[in-house]
C-alpha cells in the first residue's frame, strides 16, 4: 500500500493554499478581493506555513462564472489588478519561498473571447467556427439541439445562435454556462494558443498551473447522446461521453512537453474520474504531475468511508507511482465544517479531518478560510451570483456559500477584508470570533491549530512521509501508520479511546486525562470527533 514520497520535486510534499482571489483580501476598497490584497496577505500565509498558492482565475473575464470564462488568457482582469500587480505578487511570494500556481482554463473560453465573436460573424463552415463546436440543429428547421447533452450548471449544453443574416442558426456546445463555449481541441490552433499562454506565465515566473476540467477538452467526434441520470450530479462520470474521452491524453502530453522546458513547473489537473486505472492514466510520466483526488471531499465523517477514500486514492496513484493529493474543500463544494454537521460538532470534526489529511504522504490543498474553520454561509436569494442558481431554475443555490470573503479583523463586517461593508457577497455579522486577528490571540483557535500542524508537518521528519504502512477502521476509529513512524488516530466513534503509547505531537481537541490512580504510561484518552498524532 502507499505511494512514494521521498526526496523529490518541491511539490511532492507541498501544502498548497488555494486563494479565491475575490474573497481573500481587497486592497482598493471596491468590495472584491484582488492581487495586491493577496500580496498584502503573504506574511500571514508565510506564518501559516504554506509552500505554494493556487490562485483561482485572475485573467480577463466578464465573470459570468467568476473568471472561469476567460476572454483574454494572457492578461489580468482589472478587477484583480494588472500584469504589474501579478509581477509584484510573484516577486513577493518568491522572496518568502512561496510558489505561485495559476488556474488554466483550456476546455472553454468566454463568449466574450475575440475568437467567439469572429466565429459568430464568420458563419457556418468557416475556419473561425471550427475553433468551437458549432453544429446544425436536428428536427424541422434545426429546432432541436444536436444531441441531448446537458450543462453541468443545468439546462441544455447547447445554445442556438442567430446567424449574421438574422436567421435562426447553428447551435454551439457549452458544458457549463452559455457564456463558456467549449473549444474544439481537434483544431491545432487551440493548442498553439494554449502553448502561448503557458509560456507567457511561466516566463513571468509562475511555478505551475491547476488545470480546469482536465478530464474534459476532448470530445468524441460523433458527439453521441448521453444517459441522463435522475440526479445529474451523481451521474456515472466514468461512462459519460462528455468527459474523459481518450483524446484528452494527447492534450496532456502536449502540455507536459511545454512544462518540461521549465523543470520546476507543476501541473495539477482537476480530474473528476473515479475508476482508478482511468484516473491514473492522467498521471503517466508524460502527462500531469498531479491529479486532484476528490474522494476525501465526498466521504462522510465515518471511519470506514474515510479509510476507503484513503485506500482508494493511494491505490490509484500507485498504478503510476505518482504522488497522492488530498483535499477537504474548495470553491466548488460546501465547506467541511457544514458538511460534517455544522456548529461546534462540524468544527471539531473538520479539525480532526485536517489532522488526518496533513498526516498523509503527498500534496495537500487548503482552501482559504479552512484554516479559520469557516462554515458555509446561508445567503439570501437576492445576493446569489453563481450561474448554477439561475441555470437550475432556482432549484440549486450554487456555490456562493463557500466563497464568502475572509474575515481578518474587527467586530463587524467587512472585518478588515475591505474598506467597504458592501462586499461582493455579504459577510455574516457573527463572524467576529472567526477573524484572523481574534484567532491569532487564542492559543486554542483553529488558526493556531493549523499553524502548529503545518509546522510539525514541515519540521518533524516523521510526519507526512510515505508509505502508508497501516490503515484500519475499527469500531469507528481510524488509524493510519505512515513510514515515518507517525500514527494518526481519528475517533469517529461514540466514546473516548486510548491512544497508543508514545509522544503526542498534536491533538485536534484536548485529551481527557486518565484518573491519577491509574498511573497509566499512556497519554490521555482521545475524545470523540477528534484526532491525534503520536510518534
Ligand atoms: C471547475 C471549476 O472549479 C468551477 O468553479 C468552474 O465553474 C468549472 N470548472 C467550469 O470552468
Amino acid at each position: 500500500m502507499g505511494a512514494m514520497t521521498g526526496p523529490g520535486p518541491w511539490w511532492s510534499r507541498a501544502v498548497f493554499y488555494q486563494v479565491y482571489p475575490r474573497s481573500f483580501r481587497d486592497s482598493n476598497g471596491d468590495g472584491v478581493g484582488d492581487l495586491d490584497g493577496v500580496t498584502a496577505g503573504l506574511d500571514y500565509l508565510a506564518d501559516l506555513g504554506v509552500d505554494a498558492l493556487w490562485l483561482n482565475p485572475v485573467t480577463v473575464s466578464p465573470m459570468a462564472d467568476h473568471g472561469y470564462d476567460v476572454a483574454d488568457p494572457r492578461d489580468i482582469d482589472p478587477l484583480f489588478g494588472s500584469l504589474e500587480a501579478m509581477d509584484r505578487l510573484i516577486a513577493a511570494a518568491h522572496e518568502r519561498g512561496i510558489r505561485i500556481t495559476m488556474d488554466l482554463v483550456p476546455n472553454h473560453t468566454s463568449s466574450a473571447h475575440p475568437w467567439f465573436g469572429t466565429a459568430l460573424a464568420a458563419g457556418p463552415g468557416s475556419q473561425q467556427r471550427a475553433r468551437y463546436h458549432f453544429r446544425d440543429g436536428t428536427g424541422p428547421d434545426g429546432l432541436h439541439p444536436p444531441n441531448n447533452w446537458i450543462s453541468i450548471f443545468g439546462g441544455p449544453a447547447w445554445t442556438r445562435i442567430v446567424e449574421p443574416d438574422g436567421t435562426p442558426g447553428q447551435w454551439y456546445l457549452h458544458l457549463f454556462d452559455p457564456e463558456q463555449p467549449d473549444l474544439n481541441w481537434e483544431n491545432p490552433e487551440v493548442f498553439e494558443d494554449l502553448e502561448k499562454t503557458l509560456r507567457f506565465w511561466l516566463d513571468r515566473g509562475v511555478d505551475g498551473f491547476r488545470i480546469d476540467v482536465a478530464h474534459g477538452m476532448s470530445k468524441p467526434p460523433d458527439l453521441p447522446d448521453m444517459q441522463i441520470a435522475e440526479n445529474r450530479l451523481l451521474a456515472d462520470m466514468d461512462s459519460d461521453p462528455r468527459f474523459n474521452h481518450e483524446g484528452v491524453h494527447e492534450i496532456h502530453r502536449n502540455i507536459r512537453a511545454v512544462l518540461d522546458d521549465y523543470p520546476d513547473a507543476v501541473a495539477v489537473g482537476e480530474v473528476w474520474v473515479y475508476d482508478n486505472a482511468a484516473f491514473a492514466a492522467y498521471l503517466r510520466p508524460d502527462e500531469l504531475h498531479l491529479g486532484f483526488n476528490f474522494r476525501l471531499v465526498r466521504a462522510e465523517f465515518d471511519a470506514d468511508e474515510i479509510r476507503d477514500a484513503i485506500e482508494n486514492s493511494l491505490a490509484a496513484v500507485a498504478l503510476q507511482n505518482a504522488t497522492p493529493t488530498w483535499t477537504l474543500s474548495n470553491h466548488d463544494v460546501e465547506r467541511e465544517v457544514t458538511r460534517y454537521g455544522g456548529g461546534p460538532l462540524g468544527l471539531a470534526r473538520a479539525r480532526a479531518m485536517a489532522l488526518v489529511m496533513l498526516a498523509l504522504p503527498g500534496v495537500v490543498f487548503v482552501y482559504n478560510g479552512e484554516e479559520l474553520g469557516l462554515p458555509n454561509v446561508d445567503l439570501p436569494d437576492e445576493v446569489l451570483q453563481d450561474p448554477v442558481w439561475e441555470r437550475s431554475l432556482y432549484t440549486e443555490r450554487g456555490r456562493d456559500g463557500c466563497r464568502v470573503p475572509m474575515p481578518w479583523s474587527g467586530d463587524a463586517p467587512p472585518f478588515g477584508f475591505s474598506t467597504t461593508a458592501d462586499t461582493w457577497l455579504p459577510m455574516p455579522a457573527d463572524w467576529s470570533s472567526l477573524t484572523v486577528e481574534h484567532e491569532l490571540a487564542d492559543p486554542d483557535s483553529t488558526l493556531n491549530f493549523f499553524r502548529r500542524a503545518l509546522a510539525l508537518r514541515r519540521e518533524r521528519t516523521a510526519v507526512a512521509v510515505g508509505p502508508v504502512t497501516g490503515l484500519s477502521a475499527e469500531g469507528g476509529v481510524l488509524t493510519v501508520h505512515t513510514g515515518g513512524g507517525l500514527t494518526c488516530v481519528l475517533n469517529a466513534g461514540e466514546r473516548p479511546v486510548d491512544l497508543p503509547a508514545g509522544e503526542v505531537l498534536i491533538t485536534s481537541a484536548a485529551l481527557q486525562e486518565h484518573s491519577p490512580s491509574l498511573r497509566s504510561p499512556r497519554p490521555g484518552r482521545l475524545p470523540v470527533d477528534a484526532a491525534a498524532w503520536v510518534v
